[in-house]
């Protein structure tokens, strides 16, 4: 007897078209390709227009018309929009309800959620259990990113600034019948997901402004200070990410009975080149079944592991049948896993 599962059944992406080189960075701050190469592996990134002309919501639109033109549907066959993103369009409302009406989808539900660079994998697993749920036959997920208008681009946020790159990736989750649901079946759906945080790190990757841990939501004399921009202990993250990412995908591999071997492909949150290298040395895989994005875009948080997805087909890397493991860790500190036959 068929089982109701749910699997990505469209993927589209979306970069602006401006291409910032390591050394275009030099002009607004002391920096080099060679210490950005060597320390991140990026060589470049894209950033959006610094003026009105694009917006999170505009980038991820069409992410998401791209992977609803690969799934075969219209946008009224949605049944839900997820949004993950640390740079919305506005404080409020949630970037969900700017990209519905774009969408011209009035009515479904509009869900915002800030889980930073592990946002994805939180939002695959919401999409997954509404659909498994038979609550919805589609539900459309976008990561979507305009981090480049908050960084501080002077000397003192270059540890940050040269990190971080703008971009959009979008799944459509939709239902699916699938006769083995079995770990090692060959079918295409999301098997799990496994998610984490830990609080107690929440300051030590943070944009405090606006907030109301501040005397006001925003207080005008933060602006210059260095609380109006992101901050970040670059090393703490670090060390927590290469523990905490193979530590959730061999956790996902375990519930599953699975074992390293068995994962085709690990489509990644991208920060830094060193953290890829680390997490296939950790689970001692070779470098090339992690598949790299950081290079040409840096980290685009929410949006990694879905440009790294549509990037993997792209390429030839990942094919139907696939089992892929998605691992993230980031700002909370929030981090998981997802693994899903492709
Ligand atoms: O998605 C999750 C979010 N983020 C991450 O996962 C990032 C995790 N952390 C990292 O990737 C690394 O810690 C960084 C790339 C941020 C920094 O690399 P690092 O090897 O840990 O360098 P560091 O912070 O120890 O800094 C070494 C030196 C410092 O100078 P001094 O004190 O040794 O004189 C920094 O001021 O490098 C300096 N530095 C830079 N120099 C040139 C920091 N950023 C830059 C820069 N260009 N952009």
């Amino acid at each position: 007897m068929p089982h109701l599962r749910s699997r990505i059944s469209g993927l589209g992406m979306c970069v602006p078209p401006w291409v910032v080189s390591n050394d275009e960075l030099t002009q607004w701050m002391d920096t080099s390709d060679e210490w950005i190469t060597q320390r991140t592996g990026i060589r470049q990134r894209h950033w959006a227009a610094q003026d009105t002309s694009t917006s999170t919501s505009g980038l991820a639109v069409d992410a998401c018309r791209d992977a609803l033109a690969q799934s075969g549907i219209a946008a009224t066959d949605v049944g839900m929009i997820i949004f993950a993103t640390l740079s919305p369009d506005a404080v409020f409302p949630g970037s969900a309800c700017f990209l519905q009406g774009k969408l011209g989808v009035p009515g479904i539900p509009a869900l915002d959620i800030r889980q930073q660079c592990t946002g994805f994998v939180y939002g695959l697993s919401i999409a997954d259990l509404y659909v498994r749920a038979g609550l919805h036959e589609h539900v459309l997920l976008v990561g979507s990113e305009i981090q480049s208008k908050a960084l501080d681009k002077s000397t003192r946020g270059r540890d940050m600034t040269v990190l971080f790159g703008d971009g959009a990736g979008a799944v459509v989750v939709s239902a699916t019948q699938v006769e083995d649901v079995s770990a090692r079946s060959k079918e295409s759906f999301l098997l799990s997901h496994h998610l984490h945080a830990d609080g107690s790190f929440a300051e030590d990757l943070l944009f405090r402004s606006p907030g109301t841990s501040n005397r006001i939501w925003n207080p005008p004399e933060l602006v210059p200070e260095r609380e109006a921009y992101p901050q970040m202990n670059g090393r703490l993250v670090f060390q927590h990410a290469v523990k905490r990412m193979p530590e959730v995908a061999l956790e996902a591999l375990e519930a599953n009975g699975l074992a390293v071997d068995d994962v085709d492909l690990f489509v990644n949150h991208q920060a830094n080149k060193r953290i890829n290298d680390k997490f296939a040395e950790s689970l001692g895989v070779s470098p090339e079944k992690v598949f790299d994005t950081i290079d040409l875009y840096g980290n685009t948080t929410a949006a990694t592991i879905p440009i790294g997805l549509a990037e993997a087909v792209k390429a030839g890397k990942l094919k139907p049948g696939m089992l892929v493991a998605c691992a993230a860790f980031g700002s909370g500190f929030t981090w998981g896993a997802s693994l899903l036959r492709w």
